[in-house]
């Protein structure tokens, strides 16, 4: 398994582009299942579950092909399968995006259930709720969610919670049905209103999307956009921010959309960072002479993102004060705390909250990422821990951040890859 080691104490320097949003592109070719003919997607991020959800639709017959950095031609032309198997999914939970598409387009589907996380339980109750209101008749066997769908129709479903993954699956699901859903209590994220922008461009009659309640009216038949450029990630780029001001440098980060992470730019504003901004970048710079504690709630879209709980968190761990930091998402996110203290960092975790007390400094150590965010936190507790860190299982990395060590190495983070 690879590591990273870092040299802490070295404030970051000069521009990052950001790339494609991992969480708009998985949605984005998995609804690839919805159409009969190819279509390439632009600013597709390097990132590995992006080559795992190729590896899925390749089993299932659908050509995904990267023709170069950033394209990708995908031809769902024929499907030769409909089942997605435990080997893959267990490797990613946005597998479960398959089901609805195949549902509607071929009348059949076996989906492995998705595996918990890191971060606890991960249900799909909301999606399985969603299918069967637009006609699917569901069942659990022997770990896989098998379905048939032989009469669909439009429905009004009204989900307990904003879920993203519920709101873009039954989306693209009613888009191939030629009747009227109306969802409630939706997702509002950037990357499901992209996936909704997507899915109009292709055929469906689409309203409300980023509101509470999206209208959709779907087509038999729907024709992919050519060329559909994938939106910039916001939690790449709120990461980025995070590093810059944790570091004490003076970062550009091109190619963003501050609009998307307003919630985390306003916090770090907050915490005594000088936020520039234009239409497509941000340029962070310290503007207080030390970290000030901000409280962090985290909440759906336009909330306080949870994929940038853990990065906020080692950033609060120097600040000149208590900070109290609650999982309105997931309760259990919080296996980087216990990783930041190896760090010398000073948190306590109680019922869903982290008390972060800040501490004059963070000092080097071998420490384990446990999922995606909470390698990335520990990498930027190693940007400025004094002395060596070694973050073990960066895989968890690899799986969202595109080039993650060499655009910090080029903004002159003493950091490298060992390959173990
Ligand atoms: C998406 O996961 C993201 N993943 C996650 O990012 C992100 O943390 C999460 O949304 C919240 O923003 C992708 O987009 C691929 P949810 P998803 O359904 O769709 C509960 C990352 O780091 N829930 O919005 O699985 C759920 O337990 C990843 O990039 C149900 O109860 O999240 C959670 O408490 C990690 N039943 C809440 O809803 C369901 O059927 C929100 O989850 C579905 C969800």
């Amino acid at each position: 398994m690879d590591k990273f080691e870092i040299e802490g104490g070295y404030p970051l320097r000069g521009t990052v582009n950001i790339s494609g949003a991992k969480n708009a592109v998985l949605p984005l070719m998995a609804a690839s299942i919805l159409f009969e003919k190819p279509f390439t997607l632009l600013n597709v991020p390097d990132v590995q579950d992006v080559y795992t959800l190729a590896e899925l639709l390749d089993v299932l017959g659908v050509k995904a092909e990267r023709l170069e950095k950033g394209k990708w031609r995908i031809d769902p032309s024929r499907i030769t399968s409909t089942r997605a198997p435990y080997e893959i999914v267990k490797k990613m939970r946005a597998s479960i995006y398959v089901l609805g598409p195949l549902l509607v387009r071929e009348g059949k589907a076996e989906v492995s259930l998705p595996g918990g996380c890191a971060f606890g339980p991960r249900p799909v109750d909301l999606h399985i709720k969603g299918l069967k209101a637009l006609g699917a008749e569901l069942n659990i066997c022997h770990g896989y969610i098998c379905g048939e769908l032989k009469a669909p129709h439009g429905a009004e479903i009204i989900f307990d919670k904003k879920s993203v993954g519920a709101t873009a699956h039954i989306m693209m699901a009613a888009s191939l049905i030629p009747e009227k859903t109306r969802l409630i209590n939706v997702a509002q994220e950037p990357e499901v209103v992209q996936l909704g922008e997507f899915l109009k461009a292709s055929g469906a009659e689409i309203s409300g999307l980023g509101t509470d309640v999206i209208e959709i009216v779907g087509k038999e038949h729907l024709s992919p956009p050519d060329g559909y450029s994938v939106i910039p990630d916001r939690i790449e780029a709120g990461t980025y921010a995070v590093a810059a001001y944790l570091t004490g440098g003076d970062v550009k980060i091109d190619n963003c959309i501050p609009e998307h992470f307003r919630n985390v730019i306003d916090k770090l504003k907050l915490a005594g960072a000088k936020v520039e901004e234009g239409e497509t970048f941000i340029r962070v710079t310290p503007e207080s002479d030390f970290i000030k504690p901000v409280n962090i709630i985290t909440a759906p879209f336009p909330g306080f993102p949870t994929d940038m709980q853990a990065q906020f968190m080692s950033l609060m761990t120097v600040a000149k004060g208590t900070s109290v930091i609650k999982e309105g998402i997931y309760p259990d996110r919080f296996k980087h705390a216990f990783e930041l203290n190896r760090l010398g960092a000073d948190i306590i975790v109680e019922d869903g909250t982290a008390v972060v007390n800040g501490v004059e400094k963070l000092y080097g150590a071998p420490v384990m990422a446990t999922d995606l965010r909470a390698s990335a936190a520990l990498v930027l507790g190693g940007l400025i821990a004094e002395g060596k860190t070694i973050v073990d299982r960066i895989y968890h990395l690899d799986r969202g951040y595109d080039s993650f060590e060499i655009k910090l190495q080029a903004l002159g983070a003493h950091i490298k890859r060992v390959k173990s």
